[in-house]
């Protein structure tokens, strides 16, 4: 039976490509039914320094966040990573699995890295490891990512198959990246050729979670275009990045296929489109920033719902834990 799990890092504020690229489509997963598991991976957001007052607050409204794109902790479960000691531990032995050689292939390590990879912390180049752990202590079958977890994603793979072999059992799922829909990879609105990130130093860059609607209409309506009208089919996007991604957004947050949307608006310039695209978005995001307002009233509200989605979790990853412990060797006698 399928299981879904994936994560997010608390570092930072949520961005419109977390929503689309992620919790939009995590929400989805789960009102088809399926059983589905949602991180907030603390462990992971120290690899590079946070401040422990922002961790918590961060955190906090991550999880706010989650709740409001309409994860429901009755549905679904929903808790911090280092709540739930399993993740460390089971990242140890994929410590133990995994090859330096794979890990020195990670372009997301080489990029956060920068010039001084001597003064990275061992946490940043052991992520991924740590990451595979995360999915792979559920069994997890499918993990619902943004494109830029791909290669994280094939490194998943790759230890689970080699833990496999190594040990002669068949014990680790071969788990499915799921990549799907019109904002796999949302831009930058200030530069086409680079991604929505709520690490890029300007603001006007991306659209954040907590934007007010005045905000999200002026970030839109500064958003890099080219002088040219729409096209009425998506083949006339391929070598308009910015323009492409705006029509990415507007099917994303629509609903709609990118086809679909462009046998509407194809023709139209992007004076006319602009305030579309505005409209739509703080339809969409305005309720949700509201209801993490609402909810980040209410912090030990918000802890109590990860308390109980840790013990969730736990339940289901310590015997996968235990048997892989058997599996390696270790002496379980309590
Ligand atoms: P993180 O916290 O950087 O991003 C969370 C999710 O948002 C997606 N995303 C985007 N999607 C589309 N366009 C964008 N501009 C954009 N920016 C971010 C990401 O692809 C991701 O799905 N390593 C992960 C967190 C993680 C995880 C896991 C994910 C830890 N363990 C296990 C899945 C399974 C990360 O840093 O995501």
């Amino acid at each position: 039976t399928p299981r879904v799990f994936s994560g997010i890092q608390p570092s930072g504020g949520l961005t419109l490509g977390n929503y689309l690229g992620a919790l939009k489509r995590f929400a989805q997963a789960q009102d088809r039914g399926i059983e589905t598991i949602y991180c907030m991976v603390d462990l992971h957001a120290i690899t590079v320094w946070q401040n422990p007052d922002d961790l918590r607050r961060a955190t906090r409204e991550l999880a706010a966040g989650f709740i409001a794109s309409g994860i429901d902790p009755e549905k679904s479960i929903l808790f911090n990573q280092s709540q739930v000691a399993e993740h460390a531990q089971l990242a140890w032995i994929f410590n133990c699995v995994a090859r330096m050689g794979w890990l020195n292939r990670m372009t997301q390590f080489k990029d956060k890295a920068g010039k001084n990879r001597e003064n990275a912390s061992v946490g940043l180049f052991a992520y991924p490891n740590l990451m595979a752990a995360d999915i792979l202590v559920y069994h997890a079958t499918h993990v619902p990512v943004g494109e830029d977890q791909k290669q994280h994603l094939e490194l998943t793979r790759d230890i689970a198959t080699k833990f496999n072999n190594d040990f002669g059992v068949d014990f680790f799922p071969i788990t499915e990246p799921v990549i799907e829909g019109a904002a796999t990879r949302v831009m930058s609105l200030r530069d086409g050729s680079k991604k929505m990130s709520k690490s890029d130093p300007s603001d006007a860059s991306r659209i954040n979670m907590t934007d007010d609607a005045d905000t999200i209409a002026k970030k839109i309506r500064k958003a890099k275009t080219d002088p040219d009208a729409l096209p009425s089919e998506s083949a006339g996007l391929a070598d308009r990045p910015e323009a492409k991604n705006l029509v990415n957004i507007y099917a994303a947050l629509a609903d709609q296929t990118v086809d679909a949307v462009l046998a509407d608006v194809g023709g139209k310039q992007f004076s006319e489109f602009k305030p579309m695209l505005s409209e739509l978005a703080v339809e969409k995001l305005s309720p949700i920033s509201g209801e993490m307002a609402r909810l980040m009233q209410d912090t030990s509200e918000i802890d109590r719902i990860l308390g109980l989605g840790a013990s969730k979790a736990s339940a289901i990853a310590r015997p996968i834990l235990e048997k892989t412990y058997d599996i390696v060797g270790m002496i379980r006698s309590r």
